[in-house]
């Protein structure tokens, strides 16, 4: 049989004691893959860009809030979409400079802005309210950050409603479609200079290209006539968001950033003319095909006649999976005691996780070799999001994530990108130090 890198991973990852009966669960990200994706992201639109076009590619931090990946990803040349203060805070312990991070988010505090603006952060505004505040910002303390206005293009949504942005009653951005709102968008732009950014997210997974592509359509077309109507080119860049569909369902990469970069130059020619500097937002797309959640099986055993495997990865680490299976389904590998791919008839069995309750399932009914306690079970194409939205449930830590890259002779290196989290840091977290501080209310 041969061995993929990720096969060599996991074998390295359990001889060297990454994941044992101790630490039962822990995640692996393929150090070379990601960068070689970005290069792909890189080089798509560096092809149908005019020469000399700025573009900023801003990883959306929110996909994987880990430093360490956000350096590597800054010294392929991206920066940061960045959606909280905590998000600022990771971008900026990365070192990525203010000109290549990008704030969204609908509801940025004053404190927020103020920090933005301050350090020359490019701020995507959500709406009327927002703009009013940055008007009385710039009015005491103007700032030269640049700053845009995200628009909903309500063009409708995909085939996951919670990644949808672009609907008619989104939360995210100004509607552009909504009586009058057009004729307020120019006109916002007309009476403020220094409005010289448009922004759009049409939505993320299960969103076709050709629908991002009409949003992203929008956003030039409104571009064009605010430019017209202000009789300069104060639109200078318009960030385009991310969404890039990932596939879940084999180790194909696709679509890939050039089928994308290519329906962009056919719905939206003028967007690569140079006239207009780009900002990208990619997140998922980036990370999702290089992250493994690899995962102890504690028990094995049968209830109805089903087999079910008791692992140590569930809602914690796989949180969108188990609670909305239908919309982020994942593959599961098996693999046995010593890491080694297991082979055998396949078995349809349920994979479940260590929480308190019972839909805590990756996989339902999956057929896949049968586990056994002590082998593992890898959950695939986990590199976006699996390690940025941990589920607390059950006081359960938060894996220790690993990056690996694997050399010629088959040799795999692991480097920490995060330590597990420690019992102590859980008690911490949940009120560790103010275990008398109920006291004080005296009823007791
Ligand atoms: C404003 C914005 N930009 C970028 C992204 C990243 O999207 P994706 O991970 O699908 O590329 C998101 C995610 O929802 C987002 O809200």
């Amino acid at each position: 049989m041969t061995l993929t890198d990720r096969d060599r991973a996991v074998q390295a990852a359990i001889a060297q004691g990454l994941v044992s009966p101790g630490q039962p669960v822990a995640g692996f990200l393929d150090i070379p893959g990601i960068r070689r994706s970005a290069a792909e992201l890189r080089s798509a639109f560096e092809e149908f860009t005019a020469p000399g076009a700025p573009v900023l590619h801003a990883f959306a931090v929110k996909a994987a809030s880990l430093v360490p990946v956000l350096r590597l990803l800054a010294q392929e040349g991206l920066g940061c979409e960045v959606a909280s203060p905590g998000e600022l805070a990771l971008a900026r312990a990365a070192g990525v400079p203010a000109r290549h991070t990008v704030l969204d988010s609908p509801a940025k505090t004053l404190a927020e802005l103020r920090e933005a603006l301050a350090l020359g952060i490019a701020v995507n505004v959500d709406n009327h309210e927002e703009l009013a505040r940055i008007d009385r910002m710039m009015a005491s303390a103007p700032s030269t950050a640049p700053i845009g206005l995200r628009i909903n293009p309500q063009l409708g949504g995909g085939a996951i409603g919670a990644m949808s942005t672009a609907t008619d009653t989104s939360k995210f951005g100004v509607p552009l479609r909504d009586a009058g709102a057009r004729d307020w968008i120019v006109r916002a732009f007309l009476d403020r200079p220094w409005l010289t950014r448009l922004h759009g997210h049409v939505g993320s997974q299960g969103m076709p290209l050709e629908r991002m592509a009409e949003g992203v359509r929008a956003l030039y077309e409104l571009a064009e006539e605010v430019n017209e109507k202000a009789g300069r080119a104060q639109i200078t860049t318009l960030d385009i968001g991310g969404g890039l569909p990932v596939n879940f369902s084999s180790d194909a990469v696709s679509p890939t950033y050039r089928d994308y970069a290519a329906v962009l130059r056919s719905a939206v020619p003028g967007l690569f003319s140079g006239r207009y500097g780009l900002v990208t937002e990619f997140g998922r797309s980036l990370l999702a095909k290089h992250g493994t959640v690899l995962a102890r099986v504690e028990y094995a055993k049968w209830a109805g006649g089903r087999p079910i495997a008791l692992t140590h990865a569930g809602a914690q680490v796989a949180t969108r999976t188990v609670f909305a299976p239908e919309s982020w389904p994942l593959r599961v590998a098996a693999y046995d005691a010593a890491g080694r791919p297991k082979t055998g008839a396949p078995v349809p069995q349920d994979i479940a996780g260590p929480c308190c309750f019972a839909g805590d399932l990756v996989a339902e009914n999956r057929p896949l070799p049968l586990l056994e306690s002590g082998d593992h079970a890898a959950l695939l194409d986990t590199g976006a999001y699996y390690f940025s939205t941990h589920f607390a449930y059950n006081s359960l830590p938060r894996p220790g994530v690993y990056g690996y890259a694997t050399a010629p002779d088959g040799s795999v290196r692991f480097a920490t990108v995060r330590t597990p989290q420690t019992l102590e840091e859980i008690t911490a977290e949940s009120g560790g130090a103010q275990a008398n501080e109920l006291r004080r209310l005296g009823l007791g």
